[in-house]
């Protein structure tokens, strides 16, 4: 009798995910893409008490399948992914996060979500500041969001919208993620890597 799949785990670990992150990713751009977004789900992950592994891990992998096929994104990657044993709380936030269309019936769907072209984003607005994110208030990431001819592709509407389905205070929302790629920069330079 075969009991393997009984033991076949879970879900990667932080590490075995980043790794799984570069064999399909060779982008520069796209590796601090989903560093950008794995450094947000950490820190909601952290102001909602959440599983702060599974929440990194959401964030790290969501785009796994976006350099190799983007036509087929995000399917492509929940193949992947499933084929790895990963657990389907992550799968649904992954799937959630592809198109409006898409349920998004947890809390780390709906936090992926909000915080993926925002994450982003954030990195562009720290990006033209002399001390980058050192300083960086919700009001001047606000300032930048009016501005339309800054990160002129980023849909504003989708940022606004995804923010109030989280139920989150928009300046609460900004401060959370700002804070966290704040943070997270400051480890990821230990490792040699940036977000910026
Ligand atoms: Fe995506
Ligand atoms: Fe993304």
């Amino acid at each position: 009798m075969k009991y393997n799949y009984l033991f076949r785990s879970d879900i990667l670990n932080r590490e075995e995910a980043f790794e799984l992150l570069k064999e399909y990713v060779k982008e520069d751009s796209l590796i601090k893409h989903s560093l950008a977004v794995e450094s947000s789900m950490i820190a909601y992950a952290k102001y909602f008490d959440e599983d702060i592994e599974k929440w990194s891990i959401s964030g790290l992998l969501h785009d796994i399948d976006f350099e190799m096929c983007p036509e087929e994104h995000p399917y492509k990657g929940i193949e992947i992914l499933r084929d790895k044993g990963i657990g389907e709380d992550i799968i649904h936030a992954i799937k959630g996060h592809g198109s409006k269309e898409e349920e998004r019936n947890s809390l780390m769907a709906k936090t992926l979500y909000a915080i993926d072209e925002l994450s982003s984003f954030v990195v562009a607005s720290a990006l033209v500041r002399p001390t980058k994110f050192e300083g960086l208030k919700p009001k001047s990431v606000k300032k930048k969001l009016k501005t339309k001819s800054f990160a002129a592709a980023v849909d504003r509407d989708q940022i606004k919208e995804s923010s109030q389905d989280l139920e989150m205070d928009f300046n609460e929302h900004l401060n959370i993620v700002i804070e966290g790629l704040k943070n997270r920069e400051e480890e990821l330079n230990k490792e040699g890597l940036s977000l910026l």
